[in-house]
């Protein structure tokens, strides 16, 4: 038991003595920003992502990584008024920024009209794309309440689906484009 318990304590200070040479080589990035009209100031390795930001610090896991490498758009949030891969951007190009995610779609558990309209249509199915999809729509609804078909599907190109076939989710935005 003695012996145990010895180990047990050289293995803490192992871990301990592990964690501490690691936090001394990253380099540490404090953030002030603006997350769903909420300010937030944050201390995290400057490596990170915006998406590793919101999910692991800010505890916003309704934006879903895919690819992890910009080509799916499951990870789109809105930053500054244009919707973005969150993979894509690091923890030091936050400083200063307004993000908007998906947590701030819904009101006090009432699905918006456009989360409603993807009901309706049948545009969710698995599900994984939907954060993403409705992000790129809403920062194309947020400038042109009433866009072409066309320019639906020009903000929408770095969105991948597939589940849907994408009509159902091209008649749902129609529909709130109306
Ligand atoms: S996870 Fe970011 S684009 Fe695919
Ligand atoms: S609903 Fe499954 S990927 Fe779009």
């Amino acid at each position: 038991m003695f012996r145990r318990n010895k180990i047990l304590v050289k293995k803490k200070t192992y871990v301990k003595k592990f964690r501490q040479e690691r936090y001394k080589n990253k380099v540490m990035t404090k953030i002030n920003f603006t997350v769903n009209n909420n300010n937030h100031q944050v201390e995290v390795e400057d490596s990170l992502r915006l998406i590793d930001v919101l999910r692991d610090h800010l505890g916003l896991t309704g934006t879903k990584e895919g690819c992890g490498v910009g080509e799916c758009g499951a990870c789109t949030v809105i930053m500054d008024g244009a919707a973005i891969c969150s993979c894509l951007v690091l923890a030091g190009q936050l400083n200063g920024t307004q993000i908007e995610t998906i947590e701030n779609i819904e009101k006090d558990q009432v699905l918006s009209k456009l989360q409603q309209l993807f009901l309706e249509h049948g545009a969710v199915q698995c599900g994984f794309c939907t954060p993403g999809m409705l992000m790129s729509t809403k920062a194309l609804l947020d400038v042109n309440p009433h866009p072409s078909e066309d320019e639906v599907k020009e903000a929408l190109e770095g969105n991948l689906c597939r589940c849907t076939g994408y009509i159902p989710i091209l008649n749902a935005i129609k529909a709130a484009a109306q």
